[in-house]
């Protein structure tokens, strides 16, 4: 696999490829990699001719000073996972590479996607993801990018990214379901924050998310998200929200036919996290 650390190595490895007609599929990460961010490389390299990776955590996009000095950082693992799983390249950049001296931060506009659940919790997050992520496209200039279903309102977001840039010509967004545990908690990197007490509740959430798909269609949404937001309170969770929403838009269901999806976002001590399921 190969290593690069600048844009401009990575960009000349990315005209080759287009000049040479190979289609790249491109897997954006923080690093601190588990098997959901492993089966988004093996969904790229089933449909590319090179998968390129990419570890950088993003300042901009943390709106809690605390959660990017805590945001783990295991490369070394992650390079040899990275190698196993048959990662043709990874660009693992300094900061002063993605945003050089004199870089202009632009405003996306992201409606209603901005102030609506993790929009509202995370003031200004999204704004840093499609500013990372933009980048990211212009210097790997992949056909194909590949994101995990747990992030499902980035998911969203970025399609949004990709029409208001115009990349939605260029590049094809393939959403890949969430990888579990096998209990069934949603995998992620900050569960390596938790501690063993923490891990062992953290499937709550997964479990509160299940009862509410159970319920759907037999008793009123509001009245299911409230019982799994008091649900999760009861076991020591810092609840932000459980809502119910359509899995096209995340705007208000209007009836039990339109496709549905249950998000959840909750705190255990200082580790958030978030999980959501498709409902029908
Ligand atoms: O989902 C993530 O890991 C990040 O938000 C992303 C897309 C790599 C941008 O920093």
């Amino acid at each position: 696999m190969l290593l690069f650390k600048t844009a401009g190595d990575v960009l000349e490895f990315s005209l080759l490829q287009q000049n040479q007609q190979k289609s790249i599929g491109f897997v954006p990460t923080m690093g601190a990699l588990h098997d959901g961010h492993l089966a988004l490389i093996e969904a790229s390299k089933m449909s590319n001719d090179l998968t390129v990776c990419s570890i950088f955590v993003n300042p901009t996009q943390f709106n809690n000073p605390d959660d990017f000095k805590h945001y783990p950082i295991t490369i070394e693992k992650d390079i040899k996972a990275l190698e196993a799983a048959g990662a043709d390249m990874l660009f693992y950049p300094s900061v002063a590479e993605i945003y050089p001296a004199g870089w202009q931060k632009k405003h996306y506009d992201l409606g209603y996607l901005e102030t609506i659940l993790e929009g509202a919790f995370r003031p200004g997050h999204f704004q840093g993801v499609c500013e990372v992520v933009e980048r990211l496209l212009d210097i790997v200039m992949p056909a194909n990018l590949y994101m995990g279903q747990k992030d499902f309102q980035q998911c969203m977001v970025i399609k949004r990214l990709l029409s208001i840039t115009g990349k939605d010509q260029s590049v094809k967004l393939h959403i890949i379901p969430t990888y579990r545990e096998t209990d069934g908690l949603a995998m992620s990197s900050r569960n390596m924050r938790l501690n063993d007490a923490h891990r062992q509740l953290a499937v709550e959430i997964s479990k509160a998310l299940e009862t509410v798909k159970q319920g759907y269609g037999k008793h009123p949404g509001g009245e299911l998200t409230a019982a799994a937001k008091k649900h999760l309170e009861q076991k020591g969770f810092g609840v932000d929200y459980v809502e119910i929403a359509s899995a096209e838009e995340l705007l208000p269901v209007t009836g039990t036919k339109e496709k549905a999806v249950v998000l959840a976002a909750a705190s255990l001590g200082s580790v958030r996290l978030i999980d959501n399921l498709l409902l029908n």
